[in-house]
């Protein structure tokens, strides 16, 4: 028996693409008999921004401030969803190169060294549990395309996931995915379709091989 947390970040709650891969994955995960998804849209359900500077650190490592105790019951909250979980999959597109804010605030908010991140007080509790960053965009990021290293918003999430927080980090990406809206690129369009039923394929196989060898164990 084995816990997804499935974040979704998209804005498109209809047509998201992201969000059908992040599906196709969760379904997979909870394929596996007794294994169960906790779903949170952050989009639908928008978190705060972090409100206070000192809640980005564990309660033994803040210097001051007196955080809101709803805020720090929000976080915990947020903290232990995800710490209850034996996998993550979140799903994001690319905005303005960046991350969508609404996955940005959940970022601030349970990205925390002494608790989430190891510190001087704590190990990284995290460490070694597999996290799949589904992403998509419209552009091309591919290898020699214009816009190769302008996705300033998946190696952020690879960075604080997998090397401050210490989890597994398989990133699962599918690009060009507006191409279609251009009738003059048709040859870009069938590239977009090729990656997104890759992607959609892939994340299915991680889904069902994550459920089956998470939920075996004791
Ligand atoms: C506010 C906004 C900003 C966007 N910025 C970019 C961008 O910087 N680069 C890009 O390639 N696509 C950009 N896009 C396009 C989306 O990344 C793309 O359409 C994505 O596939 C939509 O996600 P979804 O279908 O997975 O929900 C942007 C879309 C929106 C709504």
């Amino acid at each position: 028996m084995a816990t997804l947390l499935h974040l979704d970040a998209s804005a498109e709650l209809v047509d998201s693409r992201s969000r059908a891969i992040t599906r196709a994955f969760a379904t997979a995960f909870a394929a596996a008999p007794g294994n169960t998804v906790v779903h949170r849209d952050l989009h639908a359900d928008p978190l705060p921004h972090l409100p206070h500077p000192e809640l980005h650190w564990a309660a033994p490592l803040r210097s001051g401030g007196a955080p809101d105790p709803a805020a720090e019951a929000l976080q915990e909250r947020l903290i232990a969803e995800l710490l209850d979980a034996d996998a993550l999959v979140v799903d994001f597109p690319l905005y303005n190169y960046s991350l969508p804010s609404a996955l940005k605030a959940w970022i601030d908010h349970v990205h925390v060294p002494g608790r989430t991140a190891p510190s001087a007080v704590s190990e990284a509790p995290l460490a070694g549990r597999p996290a799949v960053v589904v992403t998509t965009r419209g552009g091309d990021y591919g290898p020699g395309a214009p816009n190769a290293g302008r996705d300033h918003a998946t190696p952020v999430l690879e960075l604080v996931l997998g090397e401050e927080m210490g989890m597994d980090v398989a990133t699962v990406a599918a690009g060009l995915t507006l191409a279609g809206r251009d009738p003059a690129r048709a040859e870009r369009a069938r590239r977009g379709e090729r990656e997104y039923a890759e992607a959609v394929r892939r994340a299915r196989d991680l889904g069902a091989r994550l459920g089956r060898t998470l939920g075996a164990r004791e």
